[in-house]
């Protein structure tokens, strides 16, 4: 099927790119020049893994191609909306992008169409969106559906998570648009359906849904690792004790700095301005973002008061993007920490396998932060580590070289390293609960 994408950033490239791959004719769009120019030469805005591979084997058997402009996308009529909805000053998602969007799709819409919306939006957006394209094209005589199909990718895994969805929610009535999108997705089903048809009000209510229990899920476990350094229980025993119960399941348990990035902070402070705006109480939503910002606080204070002279002292920190895969440091917990270290810390060399180019640049104004290329560049300078993100290379570190920390002393915000294997070889071990 020929299926166009409005937006071609994290989320807009990562399903045209899979689209593409399922056999579609795909035409990603974007208002950005020079970003449609670098992907027409299989350069990429960001950094996902598989997905350079995908979308250059895919512009090569032409099922994939690039543009700026919509005239060039004007006979279509399978338009995917993925733009970004950030929050404006007051939590509120801005949906200034999305709403530019239709009014220029209105502008060019010649045939009856199929508009899907990726971007998550604020609770009744899709109905707002199907008003504005109807009184915009009015005249043209046209039959607009717009269809709620949010997306559950993960960065860092948003590939294989397109490829191998645990289920696709798509939200209309219209029995026409939902056989559209069934032959969409038809090569991803095949095992199995994984088509959940519901309306569009309840599809953007799952999409926040979901963000809000798994973030409340973390926020929980988090708050039981406090507990569980009072006691001296470990989250590791404890997280295997609770997780083998089928109704608890066993992801999302893991104890830590706590969740970040472009989605769940975004979504719950959306879903309480929600509630608040519309006299509804908001207790378990507040109190999971208010656990995740007292973490970053409660860990900061932990590495104060593991040094004696944090004046005379520096840090080496490995990771700054919010989670592992990932150049993304949007409300990266990292940032947090590094940002409150570095105001009672002499200096911070901070390491990341992806991150550094987006974390220099945030702290470009800060003369204590340091960047090092290789993750133990400066150890010597240093006197303990600090873990705020759980890259792969992380988790089995060379203590030989470790050893040059003059106070040997590891503070695990991920929780990655064995204790035994730290304490063995000599160092002092403080993660979160464990
Ligand atoms: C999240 C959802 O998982 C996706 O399903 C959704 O599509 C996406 O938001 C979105 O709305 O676009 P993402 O933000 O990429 O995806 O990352 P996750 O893997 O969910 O991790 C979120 C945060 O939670 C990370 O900072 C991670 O370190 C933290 N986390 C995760 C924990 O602290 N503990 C855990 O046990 C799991």
């Amino acid at each position: 099927m020929k299926i166009s994408i409005i937006g071609s950033g994290y989320v807009g490239l990562v399903t045209g790119a899979c689209l593409a791959e399922i056999g579609h004719s795909v035409t990603c769009m974007d208002i950005n020049k020079k970003r449609i120019i670098n992907l027409k030469k299989g350069i990429l805005p960001i950094f996902e893994p598989q997905l350079e591979n995908l979308v250059l084997k895919n512009i090569k058997n032409k099922n994939l191609n690039f543009t700026h402009t919509y005239t060039s996308i004007t006979e279509q009529t399978i338009f995917f909306i993925c733009v970004d909805t950030p929050n404006n000053n007051q939590n509120r998602p801005d949906l200034k992008n999305l709403f530019s969007v239709i009014s220029s799709l209105g502008d060019i819409i010649k045939k009856d169409s199929v508009v899907v919306l990726k971007s998550t939006v604020p609770l009744g957006t899709n109905q707002e969106v199907h008003k504005r394209l109807v009184k915009k094209i009015s005249k043209k005589k046209l039959k607009i559906t717009v269809v709620s199909n949010p997306e559950f990718l993960r960065e860092g895994s948003a590939v294989n998570d397109f490829m191998r969805p645990e289920r696709i929610i798509i939200g209309t009535d219209s029995v026409k648009a939902r056989d559209i999108l069934k032959s969409i997705y038809k090569p991803l089903c095949r095992k199995s359906d994984k088509i959940i048809y519901m309306s569009t009000n309840s599809a953007e209510l799952t999409k926040y849904s979901a963000n809000a229990f798994l973030a409340t899920k973390i926020s929980f476990v988090n708050e039981i690792a406090e507990i569980a350094e009072l006691v001296g229980a470990d989250m590791h025993e404890v997280r295997k004790g609770i997780g083998s119960d089928s109704r608890i399941g066993k992801d999302f348990l893991y104890a830590g700095l706590g969740y970040g990035g472009s989605c769940f902070p975004k979504d719950l402070k959306a879903l309480s301005y929600f509630q608040k705006v519309n006299g509804l109480k908001s207790s378990i939503i507040l109190a999971t973002q208010e656990r995740n910002h007292h973490n970053v606080s409660s860990f900061v204070k932990k590495i104060n008061l593991s040094f004696k002279e944090p004046k005379a002292t520096s840090l080496l920190v490995w990771g700054s993007s919010f989670k592992p895969d990932t150049d993304d440091i949007r409300e990266s917990l990292a940032i947090e920490v590094i940002k409150s270290l570095s105001k009672k810390f002499k200096k911070i060399y901070v390491y990341d396998p992806e991150a550094s180019k987006n974390t220099r640049e945030f702290f470009h104004d800060f003369t204590n932060v340091a960047f090092v290329k290789n993750k133990y560049n400066q150890i010597s300078n240093c006197a303990g580590l600090v873990i705020c993100t759980e890259w792969k290379e992380f988790w089995n570190p060379d203590y030989k070289k470790l050893s040059f920390l003059k106070e040997r002393i590891i503070l695990d915000g991920r929780n990655i390293l064995n204790r035994q294997d730290v304490e063995k070889n000599n160092f002092i071990y403080k993660g979160i609960g464990t």
